[in-house]
């Protein structure tokens, strides 16, 4: 009997050589989208503790981190404003302020890189809000999905002035695509996009975020974001904003969702973004820290398994450093 095996799968896998050119899936610096924090009232860029490497940028240092992104080929740059804690309220009404700590930061930035990367708006108000929820509440405490529309609609205008190409409306209230829509047509901003985050999944792996925006949340957030038993629920998410007009949707947090990103990217219409977030940047650096995993390795197996599993666009905190080394 023959001991030679009909099949040898490890042929292709024998030199570096061949296992490039078998490789099914590609990362290139364009598909890395970087998340930023730009906090008002410091002199000093300040060192989020959960996040080793990540910082709440000053305006200098949002600027040259910037400019480092935009030499490093990167598709693009999502931010965030972090507020004092005294400017936040109820309504978190400086999100929608043009001189608001967010809009301020949109104008650095396009005038730093103008159209040389995508500027990325988050469109959610959880970081000015004094109570930390991504909406206003009604007399009982609960969220008012549609309270919170009028809020959404006044501060994506203010982000469409201010610069962005893109807004990410993050909050998973009901109808908020079609009405930050409506609002951007309605006020002129009709090349201004949308990439909605579709599939939110109410997660225990966004906690170093909470740090790095400084937000005041008590309780949590599932009476709008997803829980994380459910799946088809995120298609019918997906096919209400893609319906609403969302010009790319998105899937998050990525790693412990790759079914849904997969089967949101087997069906979309429109390119596919997923977000590996804070607690995923944390883990992978606190174990690396350790010495318990090879830390690139395992940036870059993480970002090229996101890939796979269908996303176009990687948000990741590591969207610079990562670039450099493709
Ligand atoms: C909402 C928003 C959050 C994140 C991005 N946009 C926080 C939340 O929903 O609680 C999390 C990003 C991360 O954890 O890296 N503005």
């Amino acid at each position: 009997m023959s001991l030679f095996p009909t099949h040898r799968p490890r042929r292709l896998r024998r030199t570096p050589a061949l296992r490039r050119l078998v490789a099914e899936t590609s990362l290139e610096p364009r598909h890395l989208v970087l998340p930023m924090f730009v906090a008002d009232g410091i002199d000093e860029p300040r060192e989020i503790s959960s996040m080793p490497g990540v910082f709440q940028h000053t305006p200098d240092s949002l600027r040259r981190a910037a400019t480092e992104a935009v030499e490093a080929g990167l598709g693009g740059l999502m931010l965030f404003g972090v507020p004092r804690p005294d400017d936040k309220d109820a309504e978190g009404s400086g999100a929608s302020d043009p001189d608001g700590i967010l809009n301020r930061g949109l104008r650095w930035l396009a005038d730093e890189v103008g159209d040389a990367t995508v500027i990325m708006a988050d469109t959610c108000l959880d970081e000015f809000t004094d109570h930390g929820h991504c909406g206003v509440l009604d007399a009982n405490g609960a969220v008012d999905n549609d309270l919170t529309l009028q809020r959404y609609v006044d501060m994506a205008v203010a982000q469409a002035e201010a610069g962005a190409h893109l807004l990410g409306p993050s909050g998973m209230m009901d109808g908020q695509v079609a009405a930050i829509r409506k609002a951007l047509d309605d006020a002129g901003y009709t090349d201004v996009g949308q990439l909605a985050y579709s599939a939110k999944y109410a997660s225990a792996f966004y906690g170093p975020f909470r740090e790095a925006v400084g937000s005041s949340l008590q309780g949590d957030r599932r009476t709008y974001q997803q829980d994380s038993a459910n799946r088809r629920e995120s298609l019918r998410e997906v096919d209400l904003d893609i319906d609403e007009g969302a010009d790319m949707v998105m899937v998050k947090p990525a790693m412990s969702y790759l079914d849904v990103l997969r089967e949101t990217a087997d069906r979309s219409p429109v390119p596919v973004a997923a977000y590996q977030i804070s607690g995923e940047y944390s883990m992978i650096t606190a174990a690396a820290q350790n010495g318990w995993i090879d830390r690139d390795a395992a940036i870059l197996e993480s970002l090229t398994s996101i890939r796979r599993a269908g996303a176009d666009v990687v948000l990741t905190y590591w969207a610079t450093e990562a670039a450099g080394w493709l």
